[in-house]
């Protein structure tokens, strides 16, 4: 066949190296079908080395000029990783390995089906050397197992989140969003040729923005009780906890407002009047209560939080801009507001199990993930999601240029990877190490280009897949117009008619 890539030189387990033949184009990471008899293996490009059949002696005379030596061959010798095998219209995991000068083929669009890439979330195409074949994507099943998406700045992650979350709208009210964006690029686009969800067809229908400049992110103090501190201060202790509890058992709903006043008029003492603690402790946690940024968390009873749980209800994404604020009340926040929501989901599964079964799948996109599930720092809402919340059908997709500061165990619970150009090595050291199927694609990781990316999806997808995401602006240029379901108008010739008829019956009018 012409389009050979070449043939089989050695086999050792599931490691495999063939000659490639003169003229043909390769990349890493590309995926390679040998066919072996009745069998097909399936495997990717890991390394690759030039030699030729001189000695090293010779080959430092020659390119010194001193002689030449001929004739002589030399050669490209490739090595790559077999992950799986097709028999008798079958897909596994290799049972067995090819034969020595077995043939190598790129892979073809039929291929990509056989590898089953298709998901109902389609975030762009199987990568081929240069070409792009099939549509790759991954399930709605697959959210609540948990998503991470690795890449430096600049390497296409704000892309990808776009053409997800765009898809989840477009699943409603299968499914919904809660977005939490840190840069304020998502509504418009910024960086992304000025296309953002605000000019996806189905926004104003289907997604709610928040954000501080039109006054909407406001969280009441009276929608503050005590068991929701932990959400704001990551490092409150048990006392302190303790004696909010009692500040609200004697005190009621305005109970910050209420401890505030007093320890203004009166100091620790007014405090400790109304119930007993330590000095130490009621510092401590009053200075955490006069922390709250008023223009935030004004003295109301109403949270946009509980506006954001009903519209999830309903299959409507949130999207929430967060921008602009200190890294502290954005923290508060982005863990107050994906608490309130996914509790929602725990009260309901629990409780009203009926009702639970309605809801959307969630799927939470989360930037700066690294901040939020640092190993170091206290544990936060976020760890628990990752870790418990699959049952109540909650995912999270945790978005970050940082996966080394992602906790292992909370790393190890995200089943699908979206893996971007990552150059820092002690990212890629973690990602490689931490990653199966991602062994040896050590080097692919750092070579990859703005917008592709290495994407497995477990179970479904138990191999790294080469993708080129689409690009959010070509999306939309491809989503055709919401058909809003009016009815059909007139042809032009028939509202004519219609005209004609008029004109007619006013002139008969006029003579009679
Ligand atoms: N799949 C893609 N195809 C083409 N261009 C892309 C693709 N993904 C991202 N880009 C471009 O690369 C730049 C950086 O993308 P962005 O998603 O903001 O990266 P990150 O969020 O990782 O910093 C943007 O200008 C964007 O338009
Ligand atoms: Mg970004």
């Amino acid at each position: 066949m012409s389009n050979c890539l070449g043939s089989i030189c050695e086999v050792k387990s599931d490691k495999i190296s063939f000659f490639l033949s003169k003229d043909t184009a390769l990349s890493f990471g590309q995926i390679v079908r040998v066919d072996s008899g009745a069998v097909c293996f399936y495997a990717r490009v890991v390394n690759a080395q030039s030699k030729s059949t001189l000695e090293t002696s010779e080959q430092l005379r020659e390119a010194e000029g001193k002689e030449t030596f001929g004739p002589y061959s030399y050669y490209k010798n490739i090595d790559a990783i077999l992950f799986l095998e097709r028999k008798a219209g079958k897909v596994r995991s290799p049972t067995f390995n090819p034969d020595y000068m077995d043939k190598v083929y790129p892979t073809t669009s039929e291929d990509s089906k056989v590898l089953k890439l298709a998901g109902e979330l389609e975030i762009g195409n199987l990568r081929s050397g240069g070409q792009t074949l099939g549509r790759v994507g991954i399930n709605i099943a697959a959210i609540p197992r948990m998503i991470g998406m690795f890449g430096m700045t600049g390497s296409g992650k704000t892309n990808t989140e776009l053409i997800i979350n765009a898809q989840l709208i477009d699943n409603s009210p299968r499914t919904a969003g809660l977005i939490f964006d840190f840069a304020g690029q998502l509504l418009e686009g910024k960086e992304l040729g000025n296309k953002g969800l605000s000019d996806y067809p189905l926004f104003h229908s289907r997604v709610r923005f928040y954000s501080t400049k039109e006054e909407k992110l406001r969280i009441g103090l009276r929608t503050l009780q005590p068991w929701k501190l932990r959400n704001l201060y990551s490092d409150i202790t048990l006392p302190q906890y303790r004696l909010a509890e009692k500040l609200y058992q004697q005190l009621g709903d305005g109970w910050i407002e209420k401890a505030r006043e007093e320890y203004e008029q009166n100091g620790r003492a007014g405090v400790a009047r109304i119930t007993h603690a330590h000095r130490e402790t009621v510092d401590a946690l009053m200075r955490k209560l006069f922390s709250l940024d008023p223009r935030l968390f004004p003295p109301s009873t109403h949270s946009f939080i509980e506006d954001v749980i009903r519209n999830i209800d309903q299959g409507i994404t949130c999207l929430i801009d967060i921008s602009g604020m200190t890294s502290e009340a954005q923290h508060r926040v982005v863990c107050l507001t994906a608490s309130g929501v996914a509790n929602h989901y725990k009260y309901l599964w629990e409780a009203k199990f009926e009702k639970w079964r309605k809801l959307p799948t969630l799927l939470i996109t989360l930037e700066e993930a690294h901040e939020f599930l640092d190993p170091s720092k206290e544990a936060t809402i976020f760890s628990a999601i990752a870790l418990t919340y699959r049952k109540y059908r909650v995912g999270l997709n945790a978005v970050t240029p940082r996966p080394s500061r992602i906790n292992p165990d909370v790393f190890a619970e995200l089943w699908t990877k979206v893996i971007m150009k990552t150059e820092l090595k002690i990212d890629r050291d973690y990602l490689t190490r931490n990653t199966p199927y991602l062994e040896y694609s050590d080097t692919e990781v750092k070579m990859l280009d703005i917008g592709e990316a290495l994407l497995i999806s477990e179970p479904k997808i138990r191999f790294a897949v080469p993708v080129k995401v689409m690009h959010y602006p070509d999306y939309l240029d491809r989503q055709e117009q919401v058909d809003y379901n009016l009815a059909q108008s007139k042809t032009l010739e028939a509202m004519d008619e219609n005209l004609k008829r008029l004109r007619n019956a006013g002139k008969n009018l006029n003579t009679n």
